[in-house]
């Protein structure tokens, strides 16, 4: 902060600059209350108590018995007691605050007033005094109320000592803190000659450096003082705003009647040697009183021990016309020093100086940051500047940062309302959507008095139990919530629990009712409304008991969460068949069929699940979805008869062949025409077909859960997602949910809706499957966390959205057909009777 570029100083007035300084540049707490100051560094000459020791003199802290109290033993006179703080390096300290010990209202010790001293070495200790020559400091009146004084003049030191002045009648405590900034001019003395007295008009005017703080006798020696006390001086030099001092006070000045060399030389020691760029000297010019800036100077460096040979000089323009007091600056050429010696000529009969600051490497001060004594903006001359380079660099640089930072500014604010917009349009889009989507849903779903369902085709929408998802970018909003924020869809249905039907005498649909049913091999089978469970319960199971001794394991088909499916050989079987169904008759009266049956530990949940699916499917009854025979339900294990498929799914029945053609010819390889392939592929529609008139929504139709039978019968399971061999399908939210994600439509992944569409959206994936013969796993260079980013894409619909390609033995229409599955508008996309149709008649070979 401390850098003040002088593009800043023409931009502000010095006047702002003052206050600027005076209110916030050089006044920050050095660490004592927030504890920067470590308590090592506190040190006291003695304590009364553990309790007070040095380290609880901190201000505004109540630690220990809430403040640092010496031991007051002998005469009060005589004592010396002091508080002590190192602040490891040189400090520029403007105000002091003290308090006292109050400790919650139990302690009342405070120091009425007290004396600083300070050192820069931590061996000559200087006592402070205000610019009237006083060292006693008022100090607190009470112990809780902290006071602060400034320092006039500011103090530059390394360590300061708190001395309370006690006396008999009390015992005192000090909390305390420093205020300023670190002192980066690295100046730790300068030598001069003692400044001197003129006369004007009978009255003196004294150019003493009053607060030089070094040695005093013929010279001034090692010491600061006036010329680095952070106060410029006036124009007129026989005035000052200091308040009660002499004429002359700001100055510091020479008659050259006592040079007879024709310059003042002053000796200037650092803290280590520097690479200088400038000295600024801040000089009176009030030629009508014989007084004007040094008309030349001449400076020698000393680095290590040894003065340079050659010095530099520099001679300013002398102005005649402007009587300000201003700085002139010098180059010091980049010169390497622990020690300047600068000669300061002569070109009137006074000289005087009121300060003197240097710029070296590491201190960027700028002397305007010293306040003047008085209002008048002090400005430098243009005549006098000697090397702006610096200035110039550091201007471009400011310029340059300003003009990032905007363009950064710009480009966020551009941003933001990009995507605002976009938002909102999204949003928009969403939300029509979703609100006419539901809104058909409620409008259409009809319910006939006989208990059965409707056969117009009607949207079913299941709520996921699934957690939902939203790891796209972070400036990607959750649609869920967006959607859940519009007064339209809360209303529809999150905040009721239900879909208010618009039809009279219609009953509603409880979206909170929705059966997930848990497949015994693992996950969800067949979504269902608990409505329309009512409707296909009826009062019994519509499934009958099978003699369990009947049935002879033959071999493990499958394993899952809660159960294994097993091959077995029923006897009697054909007693439980419709006529439909023609079963492989081993011997006699013997049929294979697959036994699902429920692990004997399984939990409640598992048992239940178990048991709606059993009355789920006793009532699906289409050649395309596998068929329940019968049950095991009058002991444990709970069983579960079904058909038997003997080529088992559908994903590793294709992956055993190739489709007709060249490939398979060389390598022998089984072969599926592509007439078969659309034959299977119209299986799967119609048992979908079958499904979504029943509002059953799957929610995970693949290739892996379809079943082949005798030549290329298909039927629809579902083997729930726990089967190892597609665990790669399936992404497993922190092992919460899995989702079968590269099957799922957009609005299923991100808004968590499972409706006949998105069954439509896995069916044209299951379309892929088949027609690149499961070859390939979808989006297979896509990870999961991309796949869930492109879901983001085609919601956004910016056109950049990933579909799957057209595998290479697919005819166009078929791949059509597959892009309409995969509408973004769920509307748009086609109904499984619609592609039931399209495959029948229009893309048959
Ligand atoms: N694996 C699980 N269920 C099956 C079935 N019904 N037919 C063939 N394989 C199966």
């Amino acid at each position: 902060i401390l850098v003040y570029p002088r593009v800043l100083q023409n931009l502000f007035p010095l006047t702002a600059l003052i206050f600027f300084f005076y209110t916030g540049v050089c006044r920050s707490p050095l660490g004592m209350s927030r504890g920067q100051i470590l308590d090592e560094d506190i040190s006291a000459s003695s304590q009364w108590s553990d309790s007070t020791a040095a380290k609880y003199g901190r201000l505004d802290c109540e630690e220990g018995d809430g403040a640092w109290c010496p031991e007051i033993a002998g005469e009060p006179e005589n004592m010396n007691e002091f508080l002590q703080i190192d602040l490891r390096s040189l400090h520029f300290i403007t105000l002091v605050g003290t308090q006292g010990r109050h400790a919650g209202g139990i302690g009342n010790e405070f120091a009425q007033t007290y004396k600083i001293k300070y050192s820069r070495d931590g061996s000559r200790w200087i006592s402070w005094r205000n610019r009237q020559g006083k060292e006693v400091i008022e100090g607190n009146r009470n112990a809780y109320d902290i006071v602060l004084k400034d320092m006039e003049p500011p103090i530059i030191a390394r360590f300061v000592r708190f001395m309370p002045v006690i006396d008999h009648s009390m015992n005192v405590c000090m909390r305390v803190e420093l205020y300023g900034c670190e002192w980066l001019d690295g100046l730790v003395s300068y030598n001069s000659p003692l400044g001197q007295q003129m006369t004007l008009n009978g009255q003196h005017v004294h150019l003493n450096d009053s607060v030089y703080d070094g040695a005093m006798s013929y010279s001034m020696t090692e010491g600061l003082g006036q010329l680095t006390d952070g106060m410029c001086g006036l124009d007129d030099f026989t005035h000052s705003h200091v308040y009660n001092v002499w004429p002359g006070y700001d100055y510091v000045g020479w008659s050259n009647e006592s040079f007879p060399n024709g310059y003042v030389e002053i000796m200037f020691e650092f803290d280590r040697t520097r690479n200088f760029t400038t000295m600024k000297v801040h000089c009176n010019n009030m030629f009508s009183r014989r007084v004007k800036t040094f008309q030349k100077v001449v400076c020698y460096f000393r680095s290590e021990l040894d003065w340079e040979a050659t010095p530099i000089s520099f001679s300013p323009v002398m102005d005649d016309v402007n009587p300000s007091a201003r700085f002139v600056t010098v180059s010091l050429y980049n010169h390497m020093a622990s020690a300047i010696k600068c000669q300061y000529y002569f070109s009137d009969i006074w000289m005087m100086f009121s300060e003197i600051t240097f710029q070296s490497d590491t201190a960027m001060y700028n002397t305007t940051l010293a306040p003047p004594k008085t209002g008048p903006p002090i400005r430098d001359d243009p005549t006098h500047k000697v090397d702006d380079s610096n200035t110039r660099i550091l201007i471009g640089c400011l310029v340059a940062i300003i003009f990032i930072l905007v363009a950064i500014i710009v480009i966020i604010l551009w941003r933001q309302v990009w995507q605002k917009m976009l938002e909102k349009v999204s949003r928009r889009m969403l939300d029509d959507e979703l609100t006419a989507s539901l809104s058909i849903q409620s409008e259409t779903f009809t319910y006939n008095n006989n208990n059965s369902p409707s056969s117009v085709p009607s949207e079913q929408e299941s709520n996921s139990t699934y957690e939902r998802i939203f790891p796209l970018g972070p400036d990607y909003q959750e649609p869920s919530r967006l959607v859940r924020k519009l007064p339209e869809f809360s209303q529809t249905s999150e905040d009721t629990g239900e879909f208010q039907n618009v039809q009279e005498g219609v009953p509603h649909y409880a979206e909170a009712d929705i059966v997930n049913l848990q497949g015994v091999t693992g996950g969800n089978t067949y979504a269902v409304s608990a409505l329309t469970m009512d409707l296909l319960s009826g009062k019994d199971v519509a499934v009958e008991e099978f003699p369990r001794k009947l049935l002879t394991f033959k071999e493990k088909l499958g394993e899952g969460q809660f159960g294994e499916v097993h091959l077995c050989e029923a006897e009697g079987m054909q007693d439980f068949m419709d006529e439909d169904f023609s079963f492989d008759v081993i011997e006699n009266q013997t049929v294979l069929v697959a036994v699902k049956m429920l692990r004997a530990d399984a939990n409640k949940n598992a048992r239940n699940d178990f048991l709606k699916e059993i009355k789920i499917m006793s009532r699906l009854k289409d050649p395309n979805i596998i068929r329940l025979l019968a049950v095991c339900m009058s002991s444990d294990p709970l069983c579960m008869i079904t058909e038997y498929m003997e080529n088992g799914d559908l994903n590793q029945f294709l992956s055993r062949h190739e489709p007709e053609g060249m490939i398979a010819l060389l390598s022998n390889a089984p072969t599926v025409s592509y007439s078969n392939l659309h034959h299977m592929a119209t299986q799967i529609a119609s048992g979908m077909k079958y499904l979504s008139s029943l509002n059953f929504v799957h929610r995970d139709l693949a290739t892996r859960n379809c079943l082949v039978g005798k030549n290329y019968t298909i039927k629809i399971a579902d083997f729930g997602m726990s089967r190892n061999l597609y665990s790669g399908d399936y992404y497993r939210i922190q092992g919460r949910a899995v989702l079968p994600i590269r099957w799922m439509s957009w609005e299923s992944i991100l808004l968590g809706k499972f409706t006949t569409s998105s069954d439509v959206w896995a069916f044209g994936v299951t379309l892929w499957e088949m027609l690149t013969f499961c070859k390939e796993q979808p989006y297979s260079q896509l990870s999961d966390e991309q796949v869930i980013e492109n879901t983001g894409e085609f919601f956004r619909d910016q056109r950049r959205q990933i579909y799957l390609p057209q595998p290479p033995m697919c005819p166009d229409p078929v791949y059509k057909l597959m892009l309409s599955c995969w509408n973004r508008n769920t509307k748009e996309r086609p109904s499984f009777q619609e592609i039931h149709h399209t495959l029948l008649d229009c893309i048959g070979y």
